[in-house]
């Protein structure tokens, strides 16, 4: 099984942004986790992050038959892009949105996510864990 990890704005300052609310461990850290739970599951991922709206587009729209499943961390667009739910919704590939943060918890403006409306599962709070439970549902689901 091939899954699409893709992470939005900002997520590459982790480590150096707020750790108070997001960790000490930085992006290639949470590559790391990523690539050696996939291993150890068998299953083939590809990371991507940028800070850009278009660039993460084009990165769904080129996911379609090529991914079984994709794991969205979309950072700030989450609360801001119907592009990011539109696209996800054009290729139809089963899709969990993860945040680092429990979400619900803090500002009102995060308390919307047009992504989720496209998505089979949200996963909030639970720090980097939450990527690979995303990958436990999309392994699940594909079963
Ligand atoms: C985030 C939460 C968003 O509100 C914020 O803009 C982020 C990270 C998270 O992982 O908790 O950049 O998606």
């Amino acid at each position: 099984m091939k899954i699409l990890v893709i992470n939005g704005p900002n997520l590459n300052m982790l480590g150096i942004r707020e750790p108070d609310i997001y960790g000490k461990n930085t992006y290639n850290d949470l590559c790391e986790l990523i690539t050696d739970y996939a291993d150890k599951k068998g299953v083939e991922v590809k990371l991507f992050q940028s800070n850009h709206e278009g660039a993460l587009v084009d990165e769904i729209q080129a996911a379609y038959g090529n991914f079984a499943g994709i794991v969205i961390n979309p950072a700030a667009y989450t609360h801001t892009s119907v592009a990011i739910l539109d696209a996800v919704k054009s290729v139809g590939i089963p899709t969990v949105e993860v945040h680092i943060s429990a979400v619900e918890t803090r500002e009102d403006f995060r308390q919307v996510s047009f992504v989720r409306k496209a998505c089979i599962k949200t996963i909030t709070g639970l720090g980097f864990d939450g990527y690979l439970r995303a990958i436990d549902t999309l392994t699940q689901n594909g079963k």
